[in-house]
């Protein structure tokens, strides 16, 4: 109840003030995205919003799936009151609903264009026009190959088992799943621990492009000496993992020290 109360009034004006910040905010191409976004909103505006139970009827298995997930516990303020539950990403659909359904009959589906989740989630489109960045924005790939937009777990990496953590990633990333013979323990809490998957400023997605990666870790009370060597020549030719040093961070078959 708590938390519900807790989404409702604090969570909502954020939301629509992201909402509304989008809407002053960005440059040329912001504005034509975002036109090609609504536009389908707005298309669909004729229409009306028919609420979540309409929806039971036909698509049972969102329908059941949805009702754990975050984003079924959010409420619109003012004039969007409506625009909750499965239309809030999928816009009103009473067309759709009088149609009898059917694909691209007066509905949004948002796995083929994110504009629908950056209504909301403004600052996830800034975060994916970093230099380095998973190819969303070019449509080669979409929100939902890491997030699931109905169920429970919405975020890929909060699963309770250690083994799925990554296993989002490991779907197209299989070099990185191992197993090795000499396995980085840390892999273990996640890829985010080093990447930043939806952009960085750094090559290969990274949190920090030099040896500050892993000194965050591997820092220890007689440094430059880590582990029993001592790196202070070292850490001075180069990062951690360039420099022809532990180049297989992921993990080796080869080197305990991950070096190839
Ligand atoms: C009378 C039955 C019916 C109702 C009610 C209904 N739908 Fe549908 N919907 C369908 C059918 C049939 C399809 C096509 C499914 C397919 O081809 O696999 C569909 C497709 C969809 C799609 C995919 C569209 C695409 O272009 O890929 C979405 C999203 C969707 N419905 C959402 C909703 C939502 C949200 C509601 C409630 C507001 C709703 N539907 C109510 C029957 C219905
Ligand atoms: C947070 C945004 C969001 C909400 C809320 C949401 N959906 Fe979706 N829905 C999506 C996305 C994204 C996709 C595309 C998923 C994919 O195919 O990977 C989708 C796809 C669908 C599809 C098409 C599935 C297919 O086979 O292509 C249906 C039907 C659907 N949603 C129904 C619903 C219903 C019913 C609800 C409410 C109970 C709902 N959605 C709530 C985001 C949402
Ligand atoms: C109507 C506004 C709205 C839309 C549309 C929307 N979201 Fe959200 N979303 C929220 C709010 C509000 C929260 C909860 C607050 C937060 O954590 O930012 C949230 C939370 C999330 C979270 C974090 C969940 C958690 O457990 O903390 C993810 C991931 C997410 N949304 C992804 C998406 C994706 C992907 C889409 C499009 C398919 C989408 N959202 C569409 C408003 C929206
Ligand atoms: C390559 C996989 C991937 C893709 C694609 C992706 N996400 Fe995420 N997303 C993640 C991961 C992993 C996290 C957790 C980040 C962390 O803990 O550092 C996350 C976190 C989030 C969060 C909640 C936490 C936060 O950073 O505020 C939201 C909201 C979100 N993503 C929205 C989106 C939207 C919207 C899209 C599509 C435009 C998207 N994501 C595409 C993997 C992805
Ligand atoms: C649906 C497939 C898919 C999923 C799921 C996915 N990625 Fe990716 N990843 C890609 C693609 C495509 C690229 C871009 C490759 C390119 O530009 O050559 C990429 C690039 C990367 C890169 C940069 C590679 C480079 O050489 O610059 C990293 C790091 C990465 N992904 C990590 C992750 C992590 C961590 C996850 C899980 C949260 C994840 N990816 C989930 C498809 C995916
Ligand atoms: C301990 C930090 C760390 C963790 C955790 C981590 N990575 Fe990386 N990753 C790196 C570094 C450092 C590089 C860059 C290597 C280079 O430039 O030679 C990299 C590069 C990559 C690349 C680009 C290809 C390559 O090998 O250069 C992909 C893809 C990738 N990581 C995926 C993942 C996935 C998937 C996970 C989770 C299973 C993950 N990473 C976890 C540090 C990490
Ligand atoms: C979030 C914490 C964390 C980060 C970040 C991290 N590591 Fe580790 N690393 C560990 C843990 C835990 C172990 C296993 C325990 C140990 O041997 O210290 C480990 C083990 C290692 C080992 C094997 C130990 C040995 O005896 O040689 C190497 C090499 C290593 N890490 C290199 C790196 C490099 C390179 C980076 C940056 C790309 C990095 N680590 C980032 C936590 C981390």
């Amino acid at each position: 109840m708590k938390t519900r109360a807790i989404i409702t009034f604090v969570l909502f004006p954020v939301c629509s003030w992201m909402v509304t910040a989008s809407a002053l905010a960005g440059d040329k191409t912001d504005s034509l995205e975002r036109a090609a976004g609504m536009e389908r909103f707005r298309q669909a505006a004729s229409a009306e919003y028919v609420g979540s139970e309409s929806c039971e009827v036909c698509h049972e298995k969102e329908f059941k799936e949805f009702q754990l997930s975050t984003h079924a516990r959010i409420a619109l303020p003012g004039e969007n009151l409506k625009a909750q539950g499965c239309e809030m990403c999928h816009g009103p659909a009473s067309a759709h609903v009088e149609e009898g359904g059917g694909r691209g009959v007066g509905i949004v589906n948002p796995k083929k264009d994110p504009a629908a989740c950056f209504n909301c989630h403004q600052d996830k489109r800034l975060e994916f026009r970093l230099p380095y960045h998973h190819p969303v924005l070019e449509g080669k790939m979409s929100c939902t190959d890491c997030h699931s937009a109905h169920g429970e777990e919405i975020r890929p990496w909060s699963t309770t088992t250690l083994v799925d953590i990554n296993e989002v990633c490991f779907k197209c990333h299989k070099e990185q799943r191992g197993p090795f013979v000499w396995e980085h323990e840390v892999i273990r809490e996640g890829c985010t621990v080093c990447h930043k998957v939806h952009g960085s400023i750094h090559e290969k997605m990274l949190i920090a492009r030099d040896s500050n990666l892993c000194l965050r870790c591997h820092t220890q009370v007689n440094f430059p000496t880590i582990g029993k060597s001592s790196h202070a020549g070292r850490l001075a030719s180069g990062t951690c993992f360039s420099a022809g040093c532990h180049t297989a961070p992921h993990g080796s078959n080869f080197d305990e020290h991950l070096r190839y």
